[in-house]
């Protein structure tokens, strides 16, 4: 145990001095293990990340995250050296929505604007019009204008929340996390009958079925601020189990329970961001590999989204929406 903790400590110190010496950024999403969250600069939700990656004046970019965070980062600091610990760490909702595919579904809508969950690949970025995150989906969509059609791809379960809440029509693209919609409907309920005073609180990516038992439905950034502000002791979370680590940080006293799915699975953790760990955080950043490397005419086309997304979120006004869909080859 005292041999193990010293190599850990050994391995942190190690990352610390090889950050220094690449003059590294680490950003941590919040659904990693805990350790990985702790030796990070930033941690926070998949808009954090990104707007600190590209505030960033480091040269290289540590992204213990997923692809998808990855490629982000790229596309909005080119000039930087974007470094992915393991670039096996996909998502489903990435394999949900292959380009070809994707590409046919917008030709067949040419008149409507798609609005594309930053979940999604460079590529199908390169033909999308804004990217949105969990926590901006609602600003995002509220600044199209009322008589544009809109295409939102590729997680249903956000897409029909937002067309609920801001009474938005909306055509969807079928894809789901394969995470979030295995939280069960029945333990749930089961649940709040045993803790009717805990608030109940879900990422957008579950089905809805448990949204509609949700009290607070948000972003892991918004989960995590509710619990720091809402007084409660007690709470149920319909999300991934990396971010109780820093709920329990901001509220040791109180009590967080993990809604659960059918069977006794740990399918509450998602496989492809536990792919980071302390070891290969420490290896990407001796070797300055894997980089993330994308050609620059996908960068460029994939940037217009994305800054989109930063200018609406910031209140700059964003490029001028295009009146049809032209696609150009990538
Ligand atoms: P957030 O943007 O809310 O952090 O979500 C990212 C994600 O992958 C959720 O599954
Ligand atoms: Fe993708 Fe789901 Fe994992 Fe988030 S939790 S990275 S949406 S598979």
């Amino acid at each position: 145990m005292t041999a193990l903790k010293s190599s850990k400590e050994q391995l942190i110190q190690e990352i610390r001095d090889l950050k220094a010496q690449r003059q590294a950024l680490i950003l941590a999403h919040y659904y990693e293990e805990g350790d990985i969250q702790d030796i990070a600069d930033v941690v926070g939700d998949s808009l954090y990340m990104a707007q600190e990656g590209q505030r960033a004046k480091e040269p290289v970019l540590l992204v213990a995250g997923v692809v998808f965070m990855a490629e982000s980062a790229k596309i909005l600091s080119p000039e930087k050296t974007v470094l992915l610990p393991d670039p096996q760490a996909g998502c489903s909702l990435v394999d949900h929505s292959p380009y070809d595919k994707y590409l046919a579904w917008r030709q067949k809508h040419p008149e409507a604007l798609a609005v594309t969950y930053v979940n999604s690949s460079a590529l199908v970025k390169s033909i999308t019009d804004v990217t949105c995150t969990s926590s901006n989906a609602e600003k995002i969509i509220q600044s199209i204008p009322p008589e544009r059609k809109i295409l939102f791809g590729p997680d249903r379960n956000l897409g029909r929340y937002l067309a609920k809440k801001l009474g938005r029509e909306m055509e969807l693209w079928p894809g789901a996390c394969e995470v979030h919609v295995l939280f069960s409907a029945r333990k749930l309920f089961e649940l709040k009958t045993q803790h009717p005073e805990a608030p109940v609180l879900a990422h957008p990516e579950c089905d809805e079925v448990i949204l509609e038992s949700a009290d607070v439905v948000g972003s892991t950034s918004r989960l995590l601020k509710e619990v720091k502000e809402n007084p409660a002791r007690t709470f149920i979370v319909a999300t991934e189990s990396g971010i109780f680590h820093q709920m329990q940080k901001a509220r040791p006293e109180a009590q967080l329970i993990q809604a659960p799915a059918e069977g006794s699975c740990a399918c509450n953790e998602c496989p492809y961001m536990k792919m980071n760990s302390l070891e290969k955080i420490r290896n990407a950043l001796r070797d300055l590999q894997p980089q993330v490397e994308l050609p620059p005419e996908l960068i460029a086309q994939a940037q217009l989204p994305l800054q989109r997304m930063m200018d609406i979120t910031a209140g700059r006004s964003p490029e001028p929406w295009p009146t049809q869909f032209s696609p150009v080859s990538v």
